[in-house]
């Protein structure tokens, strides 16, 4: 990658061949943004969208893992940065592809994360696309900030869990989003409930429903639930998303209701 800070021009002008630009943000950490952002962008894959993902997550670039593409070597001319390409034929822009030992912690202040951001938006050579499914760090902090800055047209989806800290941090994505301009397409209550493995009840770890009665509260469409699942942990750590997977499980078919919620909304 070169020096030069691509602008809002270039960033509008690289992003002109993509449809609907989503981004998977929440308020709190470990709520499964990764894991929604990669599989709802294999949902979409599989449903015959043509999809990329930019890890936005500079200090847990977790999208290449999830995905199964640790040790890539980007490619780039000092003019545009050619992304990685996952099994599904999806193209993965992540800052872990920049670092060759995954155990070296990124330190970078916010001019720097500002700088590299706007060279994946301005320089990343994505091609015609319907949707590009963005995955943030937790919080409102400098990546989420460029990216609602710099993406007028970007929408968010707002993850969150059922206990009440969670939800108070999701109120917090609310406003924020709101503050700039950037739409809320809905909310996703993510390990609400689980199914016990021996006697099949259900059993609300985290209690349940909290995401729901926090969207309506906000004001903003809720899009689903999804269980807590074992099985949602071994398809992330394995880089096989479940959603490129078997989709009869439970989990699955949670996951393709929400996604048809997010094609309805998504205008694609
Ligand atoms: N519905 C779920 N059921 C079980 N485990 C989940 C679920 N959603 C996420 N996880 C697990 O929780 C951990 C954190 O998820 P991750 O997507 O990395 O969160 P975030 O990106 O918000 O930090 C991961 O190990 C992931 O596999
Ligand atoms: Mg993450």
């Amino acid at each position: 990658m070169n020096g030069n800070i691509a602008g809002g021009n270039t960033i509008e002008k690289n992003l002109e061949s993509i449809g609907d630009i989503l981004v998977v943000m929440s308020g709190k950490g470990g709520v499964g943004k990764t894991t929604v952002a990669v599989n709802l962008a294999c949902a979409l894959g599989a449903r015959g969208k043509s999809v990329g993902i930019l890890d936005a997550d500079f200090h847990g670039p977790n999208v290449p893992m999830m995905l199964g593409m640790e040790g890539g070597t980007l490619m780039a001319d000092g003019e545009s940065i050619v992304p990685m390409m996952a099994f599904n034929g999806m193209p993965v822009m992540s800052t872990a592809f920049l670092i060759s030992n995954p155990d070296i912690p990124v330190i970078w202040r916010g001019p720097m994360k500002m700088q590299v951001i706007n060279q994946f938006l301005g320089q990343v050579r994505w091609g015609k696309l319907d949707y590009l499914v963005i995955d943030l760090p937790p919080g409102t902090g400098d990546e989420s900030l460029s990216i609602a800055q710099q993406i007028p047209r970007a929408k968010a989806i707002i993850v969150t869990t059922p206990q009440d800290v969670a939800l108070l941090d999701s109120r917090k994505a609310v406003t924020f989003a709101r503050q700039l301009k950037m739409p809320v397409l809905g909310m996703i209550e993510n390990m609400s409930g689980m199914e016990c493995p021996h006697c099949g009840k259900d059993i609300d770890l985290f209690k349940t429903g909290g995401g729901e009665r926090a969207a309506a509260e906000m004001g903003v469409p809720f899009l689903g639930r999804l269980p807590l699942d074992p099985r949602t942990v071994v398809s992330g750590d394995s880089g096989k998303p479940i959603m490129a997977g078997d989709l009869g499980s439970s989990v699955a078919k949670a996951f393709s209701e929400i996604v048809e919620r997010i094609e309805d909304k998504g205008g694609n």
